[in-house]
């Protein structure tokens, strides 16, 4: 069974920021690595679900027109609006069961996915393929040791996302701790949309 809201509310009601995303060197160069894996300069519009308390969100929308954020916990979500410029919508909602409207050339899912069960990561996968744009990216970041109570682990995450068909590999990092990646569904690289290849 996919984690529920209440497991998320009893980690912030014990701490503000449980996996120390403002203070911890590790999580400052894996978002540096994440930036860096974008492939385009700027997007219109991005949506990262499970947004905490926003700090790859802030650097996010440094990056994008829009950015839609959402979190199933409002101590988490008070946290982000603060962090973020306003033109990043904070919002309540669950995924996959909930979805936001439209269509997104960035989406960000990280360190999230793993707290599903395998039929909402399939439905999560369905969402996210749904509504990307041609021209988009769809980022993937996912810490690889198991965790207790997660129903999947990072790299169960990424086999599954990868594996589906439509969607091209531009970018695949694997370190001992986590792993990332960057699927779109054009084939072009980075540098073929330039004319170098
Ligand atoms: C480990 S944090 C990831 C934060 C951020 N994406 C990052 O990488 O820095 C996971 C967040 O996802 C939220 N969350 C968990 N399951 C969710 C779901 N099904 N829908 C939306 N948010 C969820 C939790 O409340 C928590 O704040």
């Amino acid at each position: 069974m996919s984690l529920g809201a209440d497991h998320f509310h009893a980690l912030y009601a014990t701490d503000p920021d449980p996996w120390g995303f403002r203070t911890r060197w590790y999580e400052q160069r894996k978002y540096a690595a994440t930036l860096a894996a974008l492939t385009r300069p700027r997007y219109r519009r991005a949506f990262e679900p499970g947004c905490s308390v926003g700090v790859l969100t802030a650097a996010l929308a440094a990056r994008c027109d829009e950015v839609v954020a959402w979190d199933v916990d409002p101590t988490a979500r008070a946290a982000a609006a603060a962090e973020c410029p306003p033109h990043v919508r904070v919002a309540a909602g669950a995924v996959p069961g909930q979805w936001p409207e439209g269509e997104f050339d960035l989406l960000v899912v990280s360190e999230v996915a793993y707290y599903l069960d395998r039929d909402d990561l399939d439905a999560l996968i369905d969402r996210a393929v749904g509504c990307l744009a041609d021209d988009g990216d769809l980022v993937l970041a996912h810490w690889r040791h198991r965790t207790p109570d997660c129903p999947l682990t990072g790299d169960d995450v990424h086999a599954a996302f990868t594996g589906r068909t439509g969607l091209h590999g531009q970018v695949s990092h694997v370190e001992p701790d986590f792993r990332l990646d960057v699927l779109s569904k054009r084939v072009e690289s980075v540098a073929a949309r330039e004319g170098l290849c």
